[in-house]
């Protein structure tokens, strides 16, 4: 991990307060000063700020169920941002009823990341992370890690749409088909589909190559991980659920 970054997961300092702190000669690795903030250190080096020793927090790992007309970025544009929710406990105020004890904590976002985002209108299961490594094993293809989407769809699906898209079909201005998906019929207006990538927009872009259109898009599992907290609300994943998404 990089200096800066772990001085801002062993102190309350931000990315650019941890940065300050490096290059005023601050803090030292295994008795040297270092003033670089991008050197890699290792869970066996002894770092110390101000000659106090620093521990890294352990990383966070939840999940969310995100709600329509919220962006999956750290910062509000058109709309707001998931995680100003998740600081100001928006989201979980708005299902109090319901909430629980995580949810009622302010939750600290700095540092945090979503793994896989999901468009604005979009709902369902989104995983949030201090942990850039997890969530590339969440996000790579070549993890092969399957998210579950729900399709709701303007027209009907043939079975000529459903081969297409589970061989593979060709988004507007790629040049190879998307990987195979799976596709579940559960009515004639609504699947499920699982793929293993996540370019920009790519269900819908998928169900636009097969010329029908989703109308509505919610994600209920990735990988063996399945939405189970009500809309609006998140929980932290167990120490199991981690797992999932780290091969040993
Ligand atoms: N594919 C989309 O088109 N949108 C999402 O939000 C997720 C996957």
């Amino acid at each position: 991990m990089r200096l800066d970054k772990f001085i801002c997961k062993s102190t309350n300092l931000t990315r650019a307060e941890a940065r300050e702190v490096i290059s005023s000669g601050r803090v030292q690795i295994n008795g040297w000063y270092d003033c670089h903030e991008a050197t890699q250190v290792h869970e066996n080096n002894v770092i110390t700020l101000d000659g106090v020793i620093q521990q890294a927090r352990p990383s966070r790992y939840l999940m969310l169920h995100k709600p329509a007309g919220f962006v999956s970025s750290n910062v509000s544009g058109r709309y707001p941002s998931l995680f100003d929710n998740l600081a100001t406990d928006n989201l979980s105020i708005a299902n109090s009823a319901i909430a629980d004890s995580n949810n009622l904590d302010l939750l600290d976002v700095e540092n945090l990341h979503i793994a896989g985002r999901l468009d604005a209108d979009t709902t369902g299961l989104v995983l949030i992370t201090d942990d850039g490594r997890w969530s590339f094993n969440v996000i790579s293809p070549k993890s092969e890690c399957e998210k579950v989407y729900r399709v709701t769809l303007r027209d009907p699906i043939t079975e000529d749409a459903i081969k297409q898209l589970v061989n593979g079909v060709l988004l507007r201005g790629r040049e190879e088909l998307t990987l195979p998906a799976k596709l579940t019929v559960v009515s004639e207006k609504e699947v499920l589909l699982t793929i293993t990538e996540g370019k920009y927009h790519q269900v819908k872009r998928m169900f636009g190559a097969v010329r029908n259109k989703v109308v509505a898009l919610h994600r209920e599992q990735i990988g063996p991980l399945k939405l189970d907290v009500p809309l609006g609300q998140w929980r932290y994943l167990t120490e199991d659920e981690v797992g999932y998404f780290y091969e040993e």
